[in-house]
């Protein structure tokens, strides 16, 4: 089994999701770790309610006793480590959550790695693994001209998320280089898809613009971004885990570069068509408003080497994936009327009990999910 951290988020949701729908991986149990911050959300994960393969656990990545715990119970073959602080401008308000999750939480991860690693016979020590799922803001900001970035881009992170993902990305290189623990790491593009929180500026202009809000367009909206389809990430991951070599780290994108207001104007036009408004086109709602303090101004991911070595390409081009993806929204009203209103915590505990967890037999032995 592997062990997920923060897959009740947007994307870790979306990989538990297809990890067990997908015929090569569906057979290998999941026991899923999670805080259920905000951005966590057992909705997300309703339809596998009742499914012996997934083991959902309440917990804190911080919790080195939890941690040391699940590792010894259910002695997982991999971690696929999502959990974090995720969102920018959060981290610009109140950056110490982001040091307390994504610094500390992946420092107790390694650790409680590390001991277990350790322990294991020579066969489950030569197959462990610890992915570690990064982004590219941990590169910086390119100048208009600039290539995209490459894994041997220097780390120059601007905000107080990216500061801190760049550091956790340097434990990960450490405990490799120090320890020999077999680590591989994820640099990937901004994401979009299902389940995506609307604070994040795709589904933020979604909702906005169906409830008739403004639609704040940070600056002038020229700021680049290279987006990819959440379902395109998690086979990526998927790929690294499976073929990639251990101490290396994969850039993941989708070759998309757009500006935001571009993909604002996108947004409107695609409700137009779906969804139409009789008082006129979504696009008079765009509003500029004051830009992000330190705005990186453009993200761009070259992702030949994962192309190269993995023969990973993303399944959906922006205009596949972003109709989806309006779509989803519209036929999921009730996901982001319990995500508004904070009801979504009540789920706490009523879809997902301890007692969801597969347990094991006299013999230790689990029983067989699929
Ligand atoms: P998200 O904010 O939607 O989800 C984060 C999840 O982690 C939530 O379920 C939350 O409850 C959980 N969590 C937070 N703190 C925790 C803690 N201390 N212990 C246990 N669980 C905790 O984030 P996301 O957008 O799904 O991003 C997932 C990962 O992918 C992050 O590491 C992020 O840096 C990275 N990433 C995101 C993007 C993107 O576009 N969203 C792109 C590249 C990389
Ligand atoms: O690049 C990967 C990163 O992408 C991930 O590591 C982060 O976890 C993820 O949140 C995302 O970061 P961004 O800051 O790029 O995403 P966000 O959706 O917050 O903003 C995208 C762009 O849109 C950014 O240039 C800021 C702008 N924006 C955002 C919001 C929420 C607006 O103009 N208006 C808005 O209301």
């Amino acid at each position: 089994m592997i062990l997920v951290t923060g897959g009740a988020g947007f994307i870790g949701s979306n990989f538990v999701l297809d990890w067990l729908a997908d015929a090569a991986t569906g057979h290998e149990p999941v026991v899923n770790l999670d805080a259920l911050t905000y951005a966590g959300n057992l909705r997300n994960l309703a339809t596998l309610a009742g499914d012996a393969c997934h083991t959902f656990v309440h917990g804190d990545i911080t919790d080195r006793a939890l941690v040391d715990r699940l590792l010894a119970e259910h002695r997982p073959r991999a971690i696929v480590h999502f959990a974090a602080e995720s969102h920018v401008d959060r981290s610009i308000h109140g950056p110490g959550e982001f040091i307390r999750t994504n610094v500390q939480g992946t420092f107790t991860l390694l650790e409680a790695a590390r001991a277990h690693w350790a322990g294991l016979p020579a066969p489950e020590r030569e197959a462990f693994r610890f992915l570690h799922v990064s982004t590219d803001e941990v590169y910086g900001s390119l100048g208009p001209d600039a290539p995209a970035f490459t894994e041997d881009h220097p780390y120059e992170p601007n905000s107080p998320y990216s500061a801190s993902k760049a550091a956790s990305d340097h434990l990960v290189r450490a405990w490799h280089h120090t320890y020999g623990l077999p680590v591989l790491t994820t640099n990937c593009s901004n994401n979009y898809g299902p389940y995506h929180f609307p604070e994040k500026l795709i589904p933020l202009m979604i909702v906005n613009a169906l409830a008739g809000k403004p639609l704040p367009v940070y600056g002038d909206g020229r700021q680049i971004r290279d987006w990819l389809y959440v379902k395109d990430h998690c086979s990526g991951i998927r790929a690294v885990l499976a073929r990639g070599r251990v101490g290396q780290t994969y850039n993941i994108g989708g070759w998309n570069e757009q500006a935001n207001i571009d993909i604002v104007h996108r947004v409107c036009a695609l409700l137009d068509e779906l969804k139409p408004d009789a008082a006129g086109p979504y696009a008079r709602h765009i509003t500029h408003v004051a830009d992000r303090p330190g705005h990186d101004r453009r993200y761009a991911i070259d992702a030949r080497k994962i192309e190269r070595e993995l023969g990973w390409r993303p399944a959906e081009t922006f205009d596949t994936g972003i109709r989806k993806t309006v779509q989803w929204y519209l036929d999921n009203g009730d996901w982001v009327s319990e995500v508004q209103s904070g009801a979504y915590k009540a789920w706490i505990g009523i879809q997902y009990g301890p007692s969801a967890a597969p347990s094991a037999d006299a013999s230790g032995r689990r029983p067989s999910c699929r």
